[in-house]
């Protein structure tokens, strides 16, 4: 079985005090959901990891991701934050290659591929992020495109690597625009990347990778999209800043 996985992207958003009170609620609100597998991840800020982690306590099933880590170990980057210092903070994931990043700090594959194996170097688990824009989409050349992101970013590796990993589908013009993927598309390309790593890294490795969905993302819609047989659950970003609409996205797997 595959671990399932609702991850909130809460990117530059929430002051100190928001971000309190929304993990405050989550955390209540999922207190009595005592048989729910699913593994929640909450990627708040740079600035709020520590402060986070420390209300979070002993709390295990809520854990806390970063929105991005540097590609480099250490060294004159000013304003970045490196895998390691992560590390020190005692985060464990880091989603790595989102598709604003991409757009908006034009990261390359071939840095993504770097920010990889920082992250695992500093033992990180990295949830990696695919997908096309609207163009690519209607050009019919979306499943090239997502092969060619996952190659880019994931086939230096080994499988014992790769099975840190945890994939993102993203179809670009499905985040933040209310447009969602149908289960078909979502389902298709889902099982279009898990074949295409088990050509690579073998049918085992392939299996346990949760690879999970995100675009739109929201309670009346969760239940439908996680129904599909290669999606492991949600990379959720506007919804995840409400914690009743989260917390039923949570409780859609
Ligand atoms: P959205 O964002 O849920 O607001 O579409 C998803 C994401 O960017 O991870």
């Amino acid at each position: 079985m595959r671990q399932k996985i609702v991850a909130g992207n809460w990117k530059m958003n929430t002051t100190l005090k928001e971000a309190q009170s929304l993990t405050s609620e989550i955390m209540g609100m999922v207190a009595d959901e005592a048989r729910n597998k699913v593994q929640i991840i909450l990627c708040p800020p740079f600035l709020y990891l520590k402060t986070l982690k420390d209300q979070l306590g002993s709390e295990k099933r809520i854990q806390l991701g970063a929105q991005n880590c540097n590609e480099h170990a250490s060294g004159a980057y000013t304003g970045e934050i490196s895998p390691a210092m992560l590390k020190s903070l005692d985060i464990p994931y880091v989603i790595i290659g989102h598709s604003e990043r991409r757009q908006y700090f034009l990261e390359t594959g071939k840095q993504l591929a770097q920010k990889i194996d920082g992250a695992l170097a500093n033992g990180l688990k990295p949830i990696f992020c695919c997908g096309e824009q609207l163009a690519i989409r209607e050009a019919g050349t979306h499943l090239e495109l997502v092969r060619e992101q996952i190659s880019e970013g994931l086939f230096h590796l080994n499988a014992e690597a790769m099975k840190k990993i945890i994939v993102a589908y993203e179809p670009v013009w499905a985040i933040g625009t209310g447009k969602t993927a149908t289960t078909d598309q979502a389902q298709e390309m889902h099982l279009v990347i898990r074949k295409y790593l088990e050509t690579k890294f073998g049918k085992e490795t392939s299996e346990i990778v949760p690879i999970l969905y995100g675009g739109s993302v929201k309670a009346d819609n969760a239940k439908e999209l996680f129904s599909c047989a290669d999606v492991d659950g949600g990379l959720v970003g506007g919804a995840s800043l409400k914690s009743r609409d989260f917390v039923e996205i949570i409780k859609s797997i």
